[in-house]
């Protein structure tokens, strides 16, 4: 089954064509940095904008590199949700009008298992699994019973590991994206240069606003222009991916799972996967995605259309939403 995806929940307009969930035909991201980037953020009307400009000349981009024309689709698929609502209203009426024009289905994805389901891109992963999902606005750990039977077993109180990671960085004057500049910063510095507090909470919680203060807390000890940045990065880092792993680790050993993966724009992160691939000596079956896969693209749609559509008598009348 070929499937054709769009992804446009957030400030990427991609486009991927997939087949059976696993084999990429092709995959098209066009990303609006460069625009956000003077704001110091995503701006949701500007983001939207953008995605109308972009959509068409994306979706021609798929059919060229995988070199087939749309007859050959078998459904049209896009993200429904969760993200910001003009931003999903592009990918989704597109998806939805190809899906009327070529007479083929439509298929609404939830962004979050989308991310997950960029796990099983040109790989034989199976359920089930655990899945350590990371991203901009999200953060929890997913059990993955089988291909469309998931549960949340852990989730954040406060702030995602993605949004902690570009509110730090502002804290160091790094330009918008920060999560993937503190990352390279945190290589040149020490881990153990401060001793961030990890948060005390319920099992079946995240918490990361008092790391963030108390990050704050550190910077405001220093003059402008002496901030020990990669210092701060490294032990912010290391602090993060240590509550992130420990965790991720005590509930695949108390379900007795022996496979992780991890997924979303964290996912990326050098040190997280650092200590993913750390697990293995001790028995567990690690996974992440290619780096590209990680971050928002239209790969892990067109895969997560085929392992875990929204399920809908009538998916042309599905609308977008904002939260999950
Ligand atoms: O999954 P994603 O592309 O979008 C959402 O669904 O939110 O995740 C974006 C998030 C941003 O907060 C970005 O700073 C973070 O992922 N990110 C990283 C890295 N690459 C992207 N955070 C830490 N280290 C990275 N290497
Ligand atoms: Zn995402």
């Amino acid at each position: 089954m070929i499937i054709l995806g769009i992804e446009s929940s957030c400030d990427e307009t991609a486009a991927a064509i997939v087949e059976d969930g696993r084999k990429v035909l092709s995959n098209i991201v066009s990303s609006q940095i460069k625009t956000h980037e003077k704001f110091g953020g995503v701006v949701p009307e500007v983001a939207a904008r953008e995605h109308l400009n972009s959509i068409n000349a994306v979706i021609k981009k798929a059919y060229d590199e995988a070199n087939i024309t749309p007859d050959k689709i078998d459904a049209f698929a896009s993200t429904v949700g969760p993200g910001l609502v003009g931003c999903l209203l592009v990918g989704l009426n597109s998806a939805k009008t190809l899906s009327v024009i070529y007479n083929k289905p439509y298929i609404g994805v939830n962004h979050l298992n989308a991310h997950v389901c960029a796990n099983f891109i040109d790989s034989d992963l199976t359920p089930p699994f655990i899945c350590l999902l990371v991203s901009g606005g999200h953060s929890q750990i997913v059990y993955i019973e089988d291909y469309d039977k998931q549960k949340i077993l852990c989730s954040t109180l406060d702030d995602a590991v993605g949004e902690v990671y570009d509110k730090v960085a502002r804290l160091c004057s790094i330009p918008y994206p920060g999560g993937i500049l503190l990352d390279k910063m945190a290589s040149s510095g020490s881990k153990d240069a401060f001793n961030f507090p990890e948060a005390k909470v319920k099992e079946d919680e995240f918490s990361f606003s008092g790391l963030k203060t108390a990050v704050l807390r550190e910077i405001k000890k220093f003059p402008e222009g002496k901030i020990p940045k990669e210092d701060i990065a490294a032990s912010f880092q290391y602090r993060i991916c240590d509550t992130l792993i420990k965790k991720t680790k005590y509930f695949a050993d108390k379900l007795n799972c022996k496979k992780i993966v991890m997924a979303g724009g964290v996912a990326a992160n050098s040190e997280l996967r650092k200590r993913l691939e750390e697990l293995k000596s001790t028995g567990y079956t690690v996974q992440a995605p290619a780096l590209k896969y990680c971050t928002d693209n239209a790969v892990m749609v067109a895969s997560a259309a085929y392992f875990n559509p929204i399920k809908t008598d009538e998916p042309l009348l599905l609308e977008v939403f904002s939260r999950d």
